[in-house]
This record gives C-alpha cells, sequence and structure tokens, in this order.
C-alpha cells in the first residue's frame, strides 16, 4: 500500500494536514487556509504528491504561518533559510546557495551528511521493520547497539536504556537516581547538586538543572522542583587547578546538603547551550571523589560531548574518571535520527531494581530499530574511523584560524577544546545581520547571545574549515567597525 493511499484510511484529524498540503497543488495558500477544513480527504489522499508545484514564497509562507522553531516566537519568527538537501559537510539552500555547514547540526552529524555507510544501514533496516514496541519484544538493532556502546563507554557503565532524545535521557537519569535512594530507604534524597551554566535540555526535569538565572527557562522557574547550584566552575580547561580555591564551594554545598542530595549532575569538561565554557578536568575530578566521600550518585551528561568532540571521546576521559550514570545522544546515531540513551553501573542498576522493582519509564518509540541501526553504523563507522586525528586537527586549525580575532576590540575570548572553536563577545550578536553576512561567506553557524562558535563535521577538510574560520573573522570585524 502506497503512503499516499495509506493516509486515505487515516482518522479524518490527522488527515486535516495533510491535505492542506495536498491541496496546495491546485489552490492558492489563501483559499487552502480557509477552504481545506471542507475538502474531502479520501479525494485528495488519491493525488500524487507535487511538492515542487508550491512556490518557494508559498512554502515559506506556510513555515511562516504554521510552524514553530527551536526557541522562537510563532508571531515574531526570524526569517528562516529552507534546506532542499545536505551532502558531506555542505548545505544546498533551496535559494541555490551552498553553504558549509559549521554546527553539524547541533552537534549531531560528526560524519556530516547524505553518508553512504549510515543511508545503507537505514535502507536495510527499513526493509526489515522501521518499529517495533519494546515491552515485551527486543530486536537485534537494540543488542547490537548495547554491545557496541558497552564497548566503548567509560568501564562499568553496563546497563543501558534507549530513549528518544537527550532531554529524555537526562529524565531517566535522574528518575534513576531518585529511585535509588527511594529505594535504599532515603526518599527525602530526591535533589540534584549542580553548577551554574549548565544546560541539560527543555523538560521539565532537564530544565531544573539548567542554569537558573542566565538560561533560556526562567520564565518556568515556579513551576520546576528547586535543586543546588554551585557556582560554574571559575578554573578554565588549560588553567592550574587549585583545589581549595576552585572547588571549596562545590564541596560546601555538597556536605551541607547531602542527606537530601540524589546525585551530581554536570557537562563534563565543556559546558554548550549554556556559555560554551570549558573548565578544568581537575576540577571534574575533584566532584568524582567528592561524590565518593559523601556518597553522592554521578551523572555525566555527554549529550554534547560525547563521541570524540572535545578531543576525547567522553568528556570524562579527560578526568580519567568514570561516572555512575551517563547521558548521550546527538551524535548518537551520526545526527540522522533522534535518538539518546542513558547508561548505567551495575551498582545503580541493582538499586533501581531493589526488590524487583520496575523503572517506570517506557517511551512509545524506546529502542527504535530504524534509529538502533543507524546509531550502531554511525558507532562503526566513528570507531574505525581517525576521528582523534581528525578532530585534533580541526583543534589546531580552528586556534590558527581565530588567532586573529583575539585582538578585535568586540572580542572578549577566543577558546578551542577539540572540535569545537568559540568566540565570546563584548555584546550580544544581531542574529538577522550575523546570519545574513555569514551566509554570504558561504557559512552556516547559529550563534547565540555573544558566542558565536563552530563544531563542525569531523569530516571537513581544511579549506572548509577556513571558509568557516575566515567568515568568523570577518564578522567579528564588521561588528568592531560597527561599534566605533
Ligand atoms: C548537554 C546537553 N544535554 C541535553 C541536551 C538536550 O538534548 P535534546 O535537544 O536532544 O533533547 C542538550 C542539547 O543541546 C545538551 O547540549
Amino acid at each position: 500500500m502506497s503512503r499516499w493511499a495509506f493516509a486515505s484510511i487515516r482518522p479524518v484529524r490527522q488527515v486535516h494536514a495533510f491535505c492542506v498540503s495536498k491541496a496546495l497543488s491546485t489552490l492558492s495558500f489563501e483559499e487552502t487556509s480557509s477552504r481545506s477544513s471542507k475538502l474531502c480527504p479520501y479525494n485528495i489522499a488519491k493525488q500524487e504528491p507535487d511538492d515542487e508545484s508550491i512556490t518557494p514564497e508559498a512554502h515559506l509562507k506556510i513555515d511562516r504561518e504554521h510552524l514553530w522553531h527551536p526557541y522562537t516566537s510563532m508571531t515574531n519568527p526570524m526569517p528562516m533559510r529552507s534546506v532542499a538537501r545536505a551532502d558531506g559537510v555542505y548545505l544546498t539552500l533551496e535559494t541555490g546557495e551552498r553553504v558549509v555547514d559549521g554546527m553539524s547540526s547541533w552537534w549531531a552529524a560528526v560524519h556530516g551528511y547524505n553518508v553512504p555507510e549510515l543511508n545503507e544501514a537505514a535502507a536495510r533496516q527499513l526493509g526489515k521493520m522501521s518499529h517495533v514496541m519494546f515491552g515485551g519484544l527486543t530486536h537485534r538493532p537494540a543488542t547490537e547497539l548495547a554491545k557496541r556502546l558497552v564497548d566503548i563507554a567509560p568501564d562499568g557503565l553496563t546497563k543501558v536504556f534507549l530513549c528518544d532524545s537527550g532531554s529524555v535521557a537526562v529524565e531517566v537519569a535522574i528518575k534513576m537516581a531518585l529511585q535509588f535512594w527511594s529505594l535504599q530507604g532515603f526518599p527525602r534524597r530526591s535533589r540534584l547538586l549542580t553548577v551554574r551554566g549548565g544546560y541539560h535540555g527543555d523538560t521539565f526535569g532537564a530544565m531544573a538543572v539548567c542554569d537558573p538565572v542566565n538560561g533560556m527557562h526562567s520564565l518556568f522557574k515556579d513551576a520546576l522542583p528547586q535543586h543546588v547550584f554551585a557556582p560554574r566552575p571559575a578554573c578554565t580547561f588549560h588553567e592550574e587547578f587549585r583545589e581549595e580555591e576552585h572547588l571549596d564551594e562545590f564541596k560546601q554545598l555538597l556536605v551541607e546538603n547531602k542527606e537530601e542530595l540524589a546525585a551530581v549532575i554536570m557537562e563534563p569538561v565543556l559546558q554548550g547551550a549554556g556559555g560554551m565554557h570549558m573548565y578544568s578536568p581537575q576540577y571534574l575530578r575533584g566532584v568524582r571523589r567528592l561524590c565518593d566521600e559523601h556518597d553522592v550518585l554521578l551523572i555525566l551528561d555527554e549529550i554534547a560531548t560525547g563521541f570524540g568532540r572535545t578531543g576525547e571521546l567522553w568528556g570524562s576521559c579527560h578526568a580519567n574518571i568514570v561516572p555512575d550514570i551517563m547521558c548521550i545522544g546527538k551524535a548518537l546515531t551520526g545526527g540522522y535520527l533522534t535518538m539518546g540513551a542513558t547508561l548505567a553501573s551495575s551498582k545503580v542498576a541493582e538499586g533501581v531494581s531493589a526488590g524487583g522493582y520496575p523503572l517506570m519509564h517506557g517511551p512509545t518509540f524506546m529502542a527504535n530499530p530504524l534509529s538502533c541501526a543507524i546509531a550502531a553504523a554511525s558507532i562503526q563507522l566513528l570507531t574505525e574511523s581517525p576521528w582523534r586525528e581528525r578532530v585534533r586537527n580541526i583543534g589546531a586549525e580552528l586556534k590558527d584560524g581565530l588567532a586573529g580575532c583575539a585582538d578585535v576590540g568586540v572580542v572578549k575570548d577566543v577558546r578551542v577544546l577539540g572540535a569545537v572553536g568559540v568566540i565570546e563577545l563584548n555584546r550580544a550578536v544581531d542574529m538577522q545581520w550575523i546570519t545574513a553576512k555569514l551566509i554570504q561567506r558561504g557559512v552556516w553557524l547559529r550563534p547565540f547571545g555573544r558566542l558565536l562558535y563552530t563544531m563542525p563535521p569531523y569530516v571537513i577538510q581544511s579549506t572548509e574549515l577556513q571558509t568557516i574560520t575566515d567568515a568568523m573573522k570577518d564578522v567579528v570585524k564588521a561588528m568592531d567597525a560597527q561599534d566605533r
């Protein structure tokens, strides 16, 4: 049965959205908006799709009027660029421009786009099954992925919960920590200790551990559980770490609150969306030691840092430590499909399952076979590639390429870790202006606040990377000129 015929037997309410796009081939957008609810879905569903007939203007108008974008107003959105396709490290816009992607689709597309090995894994799996429920059933893609994950995870993280996204992986990690203590007879241990400047996702449990002041969720603060926040780690990645100076406040908070603490949660060595701050691995080592001394679980959120981005396979490897629970996502499927995972040690799994207790979490698309197959192929591709050398080279070229920016007046700091290059500015960027400028220079970046940064696919070539760093340099100089 074709996709289109199948649509005709869906409930009318679901077909309604389908009608709108189908009807556009024969109606103007205004007509469609007002009349589609009266159209018969059965007739519409028989027509073949003809998306090409929707003009670029109509397409963007539908987007503007009906689609919410990330962190964007529905009524006052920024202009959107439409992507027609993505290959290697390039995005081709509908307008015909081809831009180097310096974002890896928010840290995810580490192998670039349209990757033959991942396409093949997807096609092979699609031919068998795209999805079956995971309740009471299992499948080869899930066990294959679990085996690969356990093989590459820090030692001892052998229990894997496969879920929908990074935020959900964080929710599951928090549930595990709370359930662990509750079943040991400590139900009061339900709070988390974290550091300021963190970002862990947009769902409610995750929001509650994001930076409470500068984070993006301040509107919801009264609806969130109150956790404990230590200052952002003050010791930067390459700085000398002095325990009494740098870890003292964290230690005090941990000791003062330990009767109520289930876990510490942190992004290891690099805080991403909370400010692209790179901190000392020694700080992280100190946190691990304090958690051990005071019997508090350690959750590391490796959703952004995992799969080699910081130069080590996991951020925790810089500090040579192993968390009790680890969250991953983003690059897990090489950026092909949404998927997250929460990995736990046997000690955590046994505590969470004390007395045979279930973990009450089970999303509909848990361990989606298509995502699992692609994730397994992505891990194979990564581990068989010279990823470490590639990330090291990207880091070196980012350092060289961005070096000239440090002296520009509008620049506060330039920092590089692994395949992440950051220019911190003295003032917030004008998003619309800077995006247009970058696209003119053949580059796709998505700055935020005072941060202009890149974390390109690992397969990027030197000339392409130079296009990115040249564009970054040009726009900060242009910003500086504006300020004079
Ligand atoms: C460190 C970290 N944790 C969690 C998340 C949330 O992941 P997702 O957007 O897949 O829900 C992100 C996303 O940017 C992240 O950077």
